[in-house]
Formats: C-alpha cells, sequence, structure tokens
C-alpha cells in the first residue's frame, strides 16, 4: 500500500485530490502538454478569443508611451518576463526598444527549459542585438536570484489572462509577491482581461468550432493516456459560465450521464451522477475599480491603463511605491 503511494506521480495524486472532493475540479496546470500547447495556439487563433490580439494592439499602439514610463529618462533597464511562452507580443515591444536605442536586458522566465530555448533561438535570429538572459525555473526562485544582482531599474512583464486565473485573493498575494522582490521605482506592468458583454466572454470561452471544447477534454484525455483512465469522452461537456458580479469566467466538463471511471494508476473508481460537474479553470474578468484595488493592496502606484480600440484587455502598468 505504501510502496504504491510513493510511486504515484504528482499528476495522479493532483488527479485523486481534485475528483474526491465536492464540487470535483482539476487543475488547470494540466492543461498543457504537447496536445494542449497545440490546441492553446489554435484559441489564440479563433476569431472569438479577442484576448490575445487585444493585447497585441495594446502594445502595437502604445509601445512609445510604455517605454517612457518605464524608462522616462533612458535609464538602463532590465525587462523580465513571467511565462514568456513564444513571446510573440513581447517582440513588439523589444523590437521598439531596440529601434529607439535603449539600452536593456530581456529575461524570460519559464518554467520549461523547453520553451526558452526555442525563444532564446527565435530571438537569435530574428532581433540578434536584444540581449537575452533567460531563466529557467520557478517565478518567485528566479525573482529571488535577479533581486540579488539588481543593477538596474526591474521591469517586470505579467502578460495576457494569467493573473486571471488566479483567485481574487491569491491574485492579489501574488502581485504582493513580486513586489518584495522589487525596489521602490520598479515597474510591474500586468495584463487584465476587462469585464464586458458577458455573451463575447462566453463565446471566447466556448468558440463555435469546439476547440475550447477540445481543449478541455484533453484534460480527461491525458488521464486516459497518462494514468491509465478510462474516461470516454463523449459522455463529457465542456461548459463556460460568466458571472458579471464578480466576473469569475469558469470552465467546467460535466457529464452526461450516471458513471464511474476507473484510474488504474491511482487503482481507485470514481463516481460521476448524472450532470455533475468538474470545474477546470477559472479566467477573471476585472473592472477598472478592481484593478485599483489590486494596485493599492499590493503596494503599487498605478502610472497608466493601457487599452486597445475596442476596450476589451488593459495593461495596466505600475510603479512600485
Ligand atoms: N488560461 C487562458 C485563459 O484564461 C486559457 C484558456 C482559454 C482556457 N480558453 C480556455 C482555459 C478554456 C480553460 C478553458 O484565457
Amino acid at each position: 500500500m505504501t510502496l504504491t503511494k510513493q510511486k504515484l506521480s504528482q499528476f495522479a495524486i493532483d488527479v485523486r485530490d481534485g475528483l474526491s472532493h465536492f464540487p470535483k475540479s482539476l487543475s488547470s496546470k494540466y492543461f498543457y502538454d504537447a496536445i494542449g500547447d497545440k490546441l492553446f495556439q489554435k484559441i489564440m487563433d479563433l476569431e472569438e478569443y479577442y484576448l490575445t490580439r487585444s493585447e497585441f494592439e495594446v502594445f502595437e499602439t502604445h509601445k512609445d508611451k510604455i517605454l517612457s514610463l518605464i524608462s522616462p529618462n533612458h535609464e538602463r533597464f532590465r525587462l523580465v518576463e513571467l511565462g514568456a511562452g513564444d513571446g510573440t507580443k513581447t517582440k513588439v515591444l523589444l523590437e521598439h526598444f531596440l529601434k529607439v536605442h535603449y539600452e536593456f536586458t530581456y529575461s524570460p522566465i519559464d518554467i520549461s527549459g523547453d520553451v526558452l530555448h526555442h525563444l532564446e533561438i527565435a530571438l537569435k535570429e530574428e532581433l540578434p542585438k536584444v540581449k537575452v538572459e533567460p531563466i529557467q525555473g520557478d517565478y518567485f526562485k528566479a525573482l529571488k536570484e535577479l533581486s540579488y544582482v539588481h543593477d538596474c531599474k526591474e521591469v517586470v512583464l505579467f502578460l495576457g489572462s494569467n493573473i486571471g486565473n488566479f483567485s481574487k485573493e491569491s491574485g492579489v498575494g501574488f502581485l504582493k509577491h513580486i513586489g518584495d522582490y522589487l525596489e521602490s521605482g520598479d515597474i510591474l506592468l500586468t495584463g487584465f482581461d476587462l469585464m464586458k458583454d458577458p455573451a463575447k466572454i462566453l463565446a471566447a470561452y466556448g468558440d463555435k468550432e469546439g476547440v475550447t471544447r477540445d481543449f478541455n477534454l484533453n484534460l480527461l484525455r491525458r488521464m486516459n493516456e497518462e494514468l491509465g483512465a478510462n474516461f470516454d469522452l463523449s459522455t463529457f461537456q465542456h461548459f463556460p459560465t460568466y458571472d458579471p458580479i464578480t466576473g469569475e469566467t469558469k470552465s467546467h466538463l460535466i457529464s452526461t450521464v450516471d458513471q464511474s471511471v476507473y484510474i488504474e494508476e491511482l487503482d481507485e473508481t470514481f463516481h460521476f451522477n448524472e450532470w455533475e460537474a468538474i470545474h477546470t479553470e477559472v479566467s477573471h474578468k476585472y473592472s477598472y475599480k478592481m484593478i485599483e484595488e489590486f494596485a493599492e493592496a499590493a503596494g503599487f502606484k498605478i502610472l497608466a491603463h493601457l487599452t486597445d480600440s475596442k476596450g476589451n484587455f488593459v495593461d495596466s502598468v505600475w510603479e512600485k511605491v
């Protein structure tokens, strides 16, 4: 018994935890295996998924303004990106900063060494003049490392809907924790998806083609493949909800039938009642008032809210007090 437990993967342990509680849940960090990464790429290209395009527009439109906010006296700075991914949006800024001859270093931080490696190669080819110093690992471990050096102004980027994937309380806690590694005058630029027409939000998390559905179902497929589970994917429905009061957008997988699923690695059977839901992801939407409260609670002063032409998305630029 104890022996089997020791051999369990973190994935198996998290799955057992999530499926043993009521309501059932699965951690969104398991969306992103190779298939999940590809599906998320497809999501970002969807007509309905306005987030990525909106933030791209913010950067295109406001790159000059961003530069004047983060380096008003032309001072040297380090651009630190938490969860860099493929850096598509950030390249807009990097290219501009080079063009106007600002002195800076780009430090993408990612848990995946593979992601960083690809990014570094791409940058060497596309923007060879950018000084890249990637740091592989956990965000806070990396920030801690940087805080020992701290030989110039730090500018931290936390883009996309990353902050939205935290609950409200842990989101504030996270931003505050970033602040612990910064000095007065350092900058934090965070992307926030704004509250908007609920129909538009629901479409972004439940597209017509069903790419988001497949992305969500990929969690079950992974469990079948990696944990020897026997989920029948056709008996689970993808269902997004939006609460216009709290701004919480949630994704669920709902069992359309009464059924039991066996997971070999756990040697355990889990029961799903007809129409019972598994919660898989939260994607918060924010009002300006909420963002102001966040900045204040985390110990920052707001320098600017930069938004796209449709007012979908805001990149909020803050200075550490
Ligand atoms: N975390 C991203 C977001 O909040 C990814 C995402 C897009 C997502 N669509 C989803 C996560 C559907 C779960 C379900 O926008």
